[in-house]
């Protein structure tokens, strides 16, 4: 059998930031507002360090009015909630995050309760988990969108098909496996404890990884030509960035493959951009 087509999750983010900011300049010109997104660093972590520039870039880069606010990781509670409140408040921002994880003695939940949800730009307050799990619109998560979208571009009717995804995270697996029930895909959500996992995998139509260890997922867990999407980002101990899935082995069998990176990280950015633009149109009663 031949290799797995490579979803190319950069290109398909540069197609979604550019009719975006062809967007950006209609909503300009019609209504004079230009989408505002703000985003809330605490501490140092590297990772989120690189994640926040860019947001940063891609968001103004589309013609965003960006916002980036930082707080040292010595920060309490309420200098954070003070913050959410702001921006809140703040009639410019129309969609904001506070980028985790958080330090140890501010509780993420709360921070995130305080959020006002038609500001939720990354959809992981209650209010809009409850919508997407009740099939009722709300705001999706952005990698979880992505991955909707990455899946797309190897099938657009998903309807019927066996989807597996591996992690029940509030930001990834749960939300991931409601947007594919509304594909009408039969999901099933595999974590730590799941017994024979292999097995369950390799049932997959449709893999999505998103566990966060490095190369968990073997070429013998992947049904022949599966859509294999991996959600997964750490650093190997050669200093490489690899996927949940070993991706070598795995498109010698898939039928299709995000690569790690290049695949599901470029479109977290530009979903999360979507949603903000979505969020700024509601908030001013624009339709369509
Ligand atoms: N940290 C890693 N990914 C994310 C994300 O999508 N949103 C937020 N707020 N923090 C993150």
């Amino acid at each position: 059998m031949s290799e797995a087509r490579i979803l190319d999750g950069k290109a398909l983010a540069a197609s979604v930031r550019v009719k975006l900011a062809g967007q950006v300049v209609e909503l300009k010109a019609k209504h004079g507002i230009s989408p505002g997104i703000a985003v809330l660093l605490v501490g140092e972590d590297p990772a989120s360090q690189v994640y926040v520039r860019a947001k940063g870039k891609a968001a103004a880069e589309v013609g965003f009015h960006a916002v980036e606010r930082r707080l040292p990781a010595t920060a309490r509670e309420r200098e954070v909630l003070q913050v959410v409140d702001d921006f809140n408040n703040d009639p410019k921002i129309h969609g904001f995050l506070v980028q985790l994880p958080l330090p140890k003695q501010v509780d993420p939940q709360r921070v995130i309760d305080a959020i006002d949800p038609s500001k939720d730009a990354d959809g992981f307050h209650v209010v809009n988990a409850g919508l997407g799990a009740q099939g009722r619109g709300g705001v999706a998560p952005a990698t979880p969108r992505g991955v909707l979208e990455l899946i797309k571009l190897a099938r657009s009717d998903l309807g019927g098909l066996e989807a597996v995804v591996i992690g029940r995270s509030i930001s990834v697996g749960r939300p991931t496996a409601q947007l594919l029930i509304g594909e009408n895909c039969t999901v099933t959500i595999a974590h730590s404890r799941t017994r024979k996992l292999a097995d369950v995998a390799r049932r997959a139509d449709i893999l999505v990884a998103a566990v966060g260890r490095a190369e968990m997922v073997r070429g013998d867990w992947i049904k022949p030509g599966a859509i294999v999407i991996d959600v997964g980002i750490t650093r190997g101990a050669d200093n490489k960035l690899v996927g949940d899935v070993a991706f070598d082995e795995a498109k010698q069998i898939a039928g299709a493959i995000t690569p790690v990176p290049g695949g599901v990280g470029p479109m977290t950015i530009a979903c999360l951009l979507q949603n903000t633009f979505a969020l700024c149109k509601n908030l001013h009663g624009i339709v369509g």
